[in-house]
């Protein structure tokens, strides 16, 4: 099974079992893990699911969409990693993701 690992800006992390076909939003919301607020609730329209992916794991997502990469051009701490972790949504193979949320204080 995938597991997804968020790295909290305080230091912290946490790892969980994602089931293929969900999205790293929605795996940290059903796990109560702090950090990814998703205020849309996926919807591509809140950008407060912000998250950090390195480029070796982005094969493993689909490209951003023109809606995704709108929304993160506006967003404070924004980088060539941004993603928003919504429109990320874990695909067959069954590797260990790693993630850093986005301080959204
Ligand atoms: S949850 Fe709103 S854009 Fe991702």
């Amino acid at each position: 099974m995938p597991t997804v690992t968020y790295h909290l800006p305080d230091g912290s992390s946490s790892r969980v079992e994602v089931n293929r076909g969900q999205s790293i939003m929605s795996a940290s919301v059903d796990n109560n893990l702090p950090g990814i607020v998703a205020e849309c609730g996926g919807s591509c329209a809140c950008a407060t699911c912000h998250v950090y992916l390195s480029a070796e794991y982005g094969g493993s997502f689909a490209e951003p969409t023109e809606e995704e990469l709108e929304l993160i051009e506006y967003l404070e701490g924004a980088t060539g990693e941004s993603r928003l972790s919504c429109q990320l949504v874990v695909g067959d193979d069954d590797r260990e993701i790693h993630v850093r949320v986005a301080d959204s204080r």
